[in-house]
């Protein structure tokens, strides 16, 4: 049965320009762009996609100033093009041909370049990141794709990219790693000072690698939690390899998950210690505490969330296995120990304030479906990390989606700022950016736009970017 939800898995087409109409007061001091990222078609031509990662990716641009101007464009890439002539390529989860030379052609030969997880400022280039690494460039003034970028330099590169860049906000450095398959497998991680630069951090050999979504990183390390959800690479080459991406890899909770400890200078592991086997997308944050490596992440018990966001089963409203537990993990790189502490139940996408990155932070701001997730989020919390209580905003009736804090400038307080967040109201099948008080959660603003956004993976605030 059609969910009542399933309206944010309904394609959009529409691309415009608009000046939103504002209710309530935007804080003075709020200015800059808001640009998310996430599927905006998922079918085009005759053709469709199976899995919530494969739709089109699409560009939100909401920006502050006087008043709010928003943007939507579709990134250009080849699956875009390909899929406009009906024919939507091997994606993540979605492949309707099961020839390995489909396969070879999605990881080795021309990746697959549907940009649809978030935008990043990477050196002076805003570009659209997926899991692999072709990149799409993009104007960000005008949303407009200005064509792909990889890394073909001397360092090793991976046939799998984080889409997750980490940013050390004191340095500004960025740092990410890669997943290079073949008969010899590795983990390359890199420092990134531009979209065509990379300073080799540490490779990594691993005989059979993992999906890890993001990682972690704190002013001297970087850590990868490796969870047991691996494959084997010759799965992907063999004769007969088949299926789409994901679908080759396998839970082996008997492996436990695993945190490669890398000193970021030395570019050495220092430490890899393993504990039970969980599994999970999203590193909230990471920080160093009196030699202890203190991560916060959002687990879930193992690898089914991949299959429960198929999106013939999202549209029905099944999201069992989706709703995660904020969890926080010390690492003792001396003992080779781990603690875990559980935080709060019923987390997605969990951010932090970007001034806290790589530091200790105390808020932890997330989706907020109940524990069950008998529906899609319709709360955001703002979780406190030291009472492990949490503060709740809903906008009645209506879904909402990741929540970004954007700090006050001239704030004093951690919590002095916003917090943005989609919202997708069924009734009027119309989106909102609504702009949440960072300390109390009251809302102050919102910014309408005449259609419905479906829902989307991730977004990041640029200062920078005032129009
Ligand atoms: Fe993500």
């Amino acid at each position: 049965m059609t969910a009542r939800s399933s309206i944010g898995f309904r394609s959009l087409t529409d691309e415009i320009d608009h000046d939103c109409s504002v209710t309530g007061t935007l804080p003075d001091w709020l200015s800059g762009t808001l640009i998310r990222n996430g599927p905006g078609a998922f079918e085009m031509a005759g053709s469709s996609v199976d899995h919530w990662f494969d739709g089109l990716a699409m560009l939100h641009a909401f920006t502050f100033g006087d008043g709010v101007t928003y943007r939507n464009r579709f990134v250009r890439s080849d699956a875009y093009r390909s899929a406009r002539n009906g024919n939507f390529e091997s994606g993540f989860a979605t492949g309707n041909t099961t020839l390995r030379d489909r396969l070879r052609a999605f990881l080795f030969e021309k990746p697959y370049d549907n940009a649809n997880i978030i935008a990043e400022r990477i050196g002076d280039d805003y570009l659209a990141l997926t899991e692999l690494p072709r990149w799409v460039a993009f104007d960000p003034d005008t949303l407009e794709t200005l064509g792909h970028v990889q890394y073909d330099g001397p360092e090793p590169a991976g046939n799998l990219a984080c889409a997750h860049l980490k940013r050390d906000p004191v340095t500004d450095e960025l740092v990410n790693f890669e997943t290079s398959f073949g008969r010899n497998c590795h983990y390359h991680v890199h420092s990134i000072p531009s979209a065509t630069d990379r300073e080799h951090i540490c490779s990594i050999p691993v005989d059979e690698p993992a999906y890890m979504h993001s990682f972690a990183l704190t002013p001297n390390y970087v850590v990868l939690t490796e969870f047991p959800f691996v494959v084997n690479p010759l799965d992907f080459i063999k004769p007969g390899a088949q299926g789409p991406f994901i679908e080759n890899f396998t839970w082996k909770p008997e492996r436990g998950t695993r945190f490669f400890v890398i000193d970021r200078r030395r570019g050495t592991v220092v430490a890899a210690p393993r504990t039970e086997a969980f599994f999970g997308f999203h590193h909230a944050n990471a920080y160093e505490d009196d030699g202890e490596i203190v991560l916060d992440l959002e687990t879930v018990p193992d690898a089914t969330a991949i299959e429960v966001l198929y999106i013939d089963n999202l549209r029905d409203g099944n999201f069992g296995g989706l709703s995660g537990r904020l969890e926080r993990f010390r690492v003792d790189p001396e003992s080779e120990t781990v603690e875990r502490e559980r935080m709060y139940d019923g987390t997605a996408l969990p951010t932090t304030s970007p001034d806290r990155w790589c530091r200790k932070h105390r808020y932890v701001y997330a989706q907020s479906p109940d524990p069950q997730m008998t529906t899609w989020p319709e709360a955001i919390a703002k979780i406190d990390t030291e009472t492990h209580r949490a503060v709740e905003f809903a906008d009645e009736g209506s879904y909402l989606g990741e929540p970004i804090f954007v700090p006050n400038p001239d704030g004093e307080r951690v919590d002095d700022g916003v917090i943005l967040t989609l919202s997708l109201d069924p009734a009027t099948e119309r989106s909102s950016l609504i702009v949440v008080d960072g300390e109390s959660l009251a809302e102050l603003a919102r910014a309408e736009v005449p259609h419905s956004i479906p829902f989307d993976f991730h977004g990041r605030f640029f200062p920078e970017l005032t129009g």
